[in-house]
């Protein structure tokens, strides 16, 4: 696994996947503050703008530490942000590493997410060589599901009662993607 020491800025037809920054904390709110897009999330959705600027301020913190990567999914054009990906959890030993993601829902059902998450699973699988990727997604959220089958992930296995966010319990699918499988859609 090779850790960048500038941070990778990522272009694809229709976006820029470029670091968090300030600047993108009224859209982090928006998204975070959402009941409906953070229905299936690992935290109840945030209250405050404090909160959105105090998650920037961690996520630009996993980069200094070479923990973890955030990247803004910025349109190309106007520099607005529609949402994140995120590879974390990283494990240097094994070449592994967490996938997290998500759009404010104004933006859903466009192909943003699958386009941004194109260009990080090639940088995940490219430069940054990992062999493995995974995510941890609740087994009701259909449309992450979907967006994770269409890039050829497996559904490997049910973790019963895994998380709990304040009095709900679920459950997780684990998805997991190989570097050898990995087929970018054309
Ligand atoms: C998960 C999430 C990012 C999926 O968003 P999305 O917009 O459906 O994802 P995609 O970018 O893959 O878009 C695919 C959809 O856009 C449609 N689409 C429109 N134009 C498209 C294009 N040019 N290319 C690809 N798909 C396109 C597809 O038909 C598809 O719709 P469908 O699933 O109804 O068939 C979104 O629901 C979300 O942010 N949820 C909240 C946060 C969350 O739960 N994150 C995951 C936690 S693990």
């Amino acid at each position: 696994m090779t850790f960048p020491d500038t941070f990778p800025v990522l272009t694809t037809e229709r976006l820029v996947l470029r670091e968090v920054a300030d600047r993108d904390a009224e859209a982090v709110f928006e998204m975070e503050s959402d009941p409906v897009a953070m229905r299936y999330w690992s935290r109840p959705p945030m209250q405050e703008l404090a909160e959105a600027l105090a998650s920037i301020e961690r996520a630009k913190g996993f980069f200094a530490a070479r923990s973890g990567l955030r990247w803004t999914i910025a349109l190309s054009g106007p520099d607005r942000a529609l949402g994140h990906v995120a590879v974390f959890n990283f494990s240097e030993q094994s070449g592994r590493a967490d996938l997290g993601y998500g759009l404010a829902r104004q933006h859903w059902g466009q192909g943003y997410m699958h386009e941004a998450l194109v260009a990080v699973i090639g940088y995940a699988f490219g430069p940054l060589g990992l062999r493995r990727l995974e995510a941890d997604i609740d087994p009701r959220n259909e449309g992450s599901l979907r967006a994770l089958d269409r890039l050829g992930f497996a559904r490997e296995g049910l973790l019963r009662e895994r998380w709990q966010v304040v009095d709900e319990i679920s459950d997780s699918v684990l998805m997991g993607l190989l570097a050898r499988e990995w087929r970018p859609p054309r």
